[in-house]
């Protein structure tokens, strides 16, 4: 079961998580090139961002079903793992999705896309991939954890 439910969880942030990266970070340059009546691209991008976030969700509810059948919910890696993982979701919800709506909108109404927004947009964007690698390196190097290589 454990091993199951693990499949589950690392399936989940590879199919998910991963389409976020590439398209949450293709987003900012895209906007900065596109021009009017060519928006489909950063539509497209903003969608596969917005559509894989809530594919995402299956992988903390993977990740506590294995760290519940095997018994890990107190160890410290985990405890580090959730909160950096909660933050990374934090910060996808509340600035790099609601940012790339806003470019969204400015670009559909045929406004100028400030630089400075698409910057601070890519940043964020760096902030989430970099959390969501530490996990990554975390759940596989579990510093701390007597169970397992
Ligand atoms: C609430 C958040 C999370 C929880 C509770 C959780 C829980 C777990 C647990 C219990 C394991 C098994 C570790 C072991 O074999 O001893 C695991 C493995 C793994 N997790 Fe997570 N996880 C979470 C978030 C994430 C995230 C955000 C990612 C990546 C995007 C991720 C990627 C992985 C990978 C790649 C493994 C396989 C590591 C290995 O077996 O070597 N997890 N996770």
């Amino acid at each position: 079961m454990t091993k199951l439910l693990l499949t589950l969880h690392v399936l989940a942030a590879i199919v998910a998580i991963g389409p976020v990266t590439v398209a949450a970070s293709m987003f900012p340059p895209a906007a900065r090139t596109a021009q009017e009546g060519r928006l489909n691209t950063v539509r497209l991008l903003h969608r596969i961002c917005r559509v894989y976030s809530g594919i995402g969700l299956a992988v903390p509810l993977f990740g506590f079903a294995t760290a519940a059948a095997m018994g890990v919910l107190g160890d410290a890696w985990l405890i580090t793992s959730i909160t950096l993982t909660a933050v990374a979701a934090g910060i996808l919800v509340a600035f790099v999705l609601p940012r790339q709506d806003e470019i969204l909108e400015q670009l559909a109404a045929d406004q100028a896309v400030e630089r400075s927004g698409t910057v601070q947009l890519a940043m964020f964007t760096g902030i989430f991939n970099l959390l969501w690698a530490t996990v990554t390196v975390l759940m596989i190097v579990r510093p701390g954890s007597t169970t397992g290589a």
